[in-house]
């Protein structure tokens, strides 16, 4: 049980590099936090027009979330957790785990982003077909309507469903319930913007 909460607080403390914030920092930018939706994330940061940035930013989130669970797969049996039940459970408390950092970073005070690369990291980390279903919802909604906020709401709408097809263990289908749900409860002031009709456009500027 102490593997279990070393694993835990390994993928809190890699959830909490907020790359949004980092990201800025390093290229001289202004603090994400302070413009926008004030949310440090890859959308946000496109908002300050620099696109480099974003696309590091969402580089940087996704792949923390991938890194993450990656790493928990690889080092699991090193520390005597193989397969079946217990490893289950601590590769989906690592990917919980991993989202409540990038939401809550203990570096950043706890201001953290609304979970949707680091969450696309997780899952395709999980499973390779499970990420690219759910990207691809994301990525269909986004074409379509170009709204981020609502695109990811309905990534993690569906990402459970996708997660009952590709991967059906109730340990993973626990973990994305969780993750889709603070995601979604994460984008409070999107959905209120979304049905008062004033959620932006991907790309707007700030
Ligand atoms: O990545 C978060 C996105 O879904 C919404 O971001 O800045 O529009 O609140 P934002």
């Amino acid at each position: 049980n102490l593997t279990l909460v070393f694993f835990i607080i390994a993928a809190y403390l890699i959830g909490s590099l907020s790359f949004a914030v980092i990201v800025s920092r390093v290229m001289g930018l202004a603090d994400p936090r302070s413009y926008g939706s004030n949310n440090p994330g890859a959308t946000n940061v496109l908002r300050s027009g620099n696109k480099k940035a974003a696309a590091l930013t969402l580089l940087g989130d996704a792949l923390k979330g991938w890194v993450a669970v990656f790493a928990a797969q690889q080092f699991a049996p090193i520390a005597g957790v193989s397969a079946g039940l217990p490893f289950d459970q601590l590769i989906a408390a690592v990917a919980l785990a991993v989202t409540i950092g990038h939401m809550w970073p203990v570096f950043f005070q706890f201001k953290g982003g609304k979970g949707v690369a680091t969450a696309a990291g997780i899952l395709l980390a999980l499973n390779g077909w499970l990420g690219l279903a759910t990207l691809g919802i994301w990525l269909f909604v986004a074409k379509g309507l170009k709204i981020s906020s609502l695109s990811a709401i309905c990534a993690a709408i569906a990402a459970p469903f996708l997660c009952w097809l590709f991967l059906p263990v109730p340990a993973y289908l626990a973990a994305v319930i969780a993750i889709s749900l603070l995601l979604i409860v994460r984008h409070k002031q999107n959905i209120l913007g979304l049905l008062s009709g004033k959620e932006g456009k991907i790309g707007d500027k700030a």
